[in-house]
């Protein structure tokens, strides 16, 4: 046989050559297979050569032959690492960080309404005034009798309300009907606990008013109720400067003009003289902003309820939640509030 040594040499200038001239992980698996294959190529031919060699020269072919092999697959796997350190860089090389992130799956927010809701319940829990639910779905004593609203007073007109079918009656036999205010609740909290008592309730109420910029026909009222011996009006104007001081702003004054309501007497509008930049027309003078109803709750009231005015007094007052909602955030429509337009929420995120 030819010097098998010289096949080795130029086995292995042709291999390193190959494994160097690989321009992509196919090019060099091209090659491995060419060069270092198990089962064909060029390994195995000189393998199979080995066996003419005589007996005497083997060992010393044989490790020349191992030697060339362990030279080749080092050359090959270092032409690997190559390639893939520049796949690498390359990859590196595509990733912008400076790009914008993808946008997540759109987050939600909390209603402003809602939160408006949950800061009104915070603020009146810390003066002691407990949050407390009532039925949406009334009847006339809750709505009107136990509030000393008499039969003949328009705002029991079924015109002003939303009764249900006349099929549909309440415990006492009459008629039920969604409730058009949340004192329903004082009367509810007062028949099944002895005074004293200090609550707030917040839900919806309805009527069937004209829809505009300022007026829906189901909106959210704040009912607060403090009923206890030697409780005056004193109190009542107290605690409305503390609550508007605290969610309008330190300077907030309050002031009382005279109203009326079946079941407060003597009865007030109340308003808060607010320098807020909400409704933008604030100014440096401040504007005065109508807050709702309240009042002292009237003797007839607490007697329906079986308390004894001449022991016990109260206050109550009634605020539009959405109105609240409106002035601390600008919004100048109501129906923005239930219209659900994200651009709109969005902005509350
Ligand atoms: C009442 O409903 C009395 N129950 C308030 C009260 C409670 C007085 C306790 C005394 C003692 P009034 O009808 O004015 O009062 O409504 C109260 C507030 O609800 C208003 O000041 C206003 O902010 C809001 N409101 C009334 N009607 C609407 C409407 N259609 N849409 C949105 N808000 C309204």
């Amino acid at each position: 046989m030819s010097d098998p040594t010289a096949a080795f040499a130029e086995y292995e200038r042709e291999a390193t050559a190959a494994l160097a001239a690989a321009a992509t992980p196919e090019d060099l698996e091209a090659a491995r297979i060419e060069f270092l294959g198990k089962k064909q190529g060029r390994l195995r031919d000189l393998q199979k050569s080995l066996g003419s060699v005589p007996k005497e020269d083997k060992p010393a072919v044989g490790k020349a032959f191992n030697e060339v092999k362990t030279r080749v697959q080092a050359a090959l796997d270092a032409r690997q690492a190559e390639l893939e350190s520049a796949e690498g860089a390359a990859a590196a090389d595509a990733l912008d960080v400076t790009l914008p992130g993808r946008a997540p799956h759109a987050v939600g927010a909390v209603h402003p309404l809602t939160r408006t809701i949950a800061e009104f319940k915070t603020i009146l829990g810390r003066l002691g005034f407990a949050a407390v639910e009532g039925p949406e779905v009334e009847d006339e004593r809750h709505n009107f009798n136990a509030l000393n609203i008499p039969d003949d007073h328009p705002a029991r007109d079924p015109l002003e309300n939303f009764y249900l079918s006349a099929a549909s009656v309440g415990k006492g036999g009459g008629p039920l009907l969604l409730r058009s205010q949340t004192s329903t609740v004082q009367i509810r909290v007062m028949e099944q606990n002895p005074p004293p008592v200090r609550v707030i309730s917040i839900g919806r109420v309805y009527r069937p008013d004209t829809i505009d910029a300022t007026h829906h026909c189901q909106f959210h009222q704040m009912e607060g109720l403090m009923v206890g011996e030697g409780v005056t009006m004193a109190h009542l104007k107290t605690v409305l400067t503390l609550f508007c001081r605290a969610y309008l702003g330190e300077g907030t004054k309050v002031r009382f003009r005279p109203s009326f309501f079946p079941f407060t007497e003597p009865s007030v509008e109340a308003d808060a003289l607010w320098h807020g930049a909400g409704t933008g027309d604030g100014g440096e003078e401040g504007r005065w902003l109508e807050l709702g109803g309240a009042g002292m709750i009237d003797p007839n009231v607490l007697k329906a309820v079986g308390y004894d005015p001449e022991r016990v007094s109260g206050f109550a007052f009634g605020f539009g939640m959405e109105r609240f909602c409106m002035m601390r955030h600008g919004i100048s429509d109501i129906r923005l509030l239930t219209e659900n337009d994200v651009r709109f929420l969005r902005q509350f995120g």
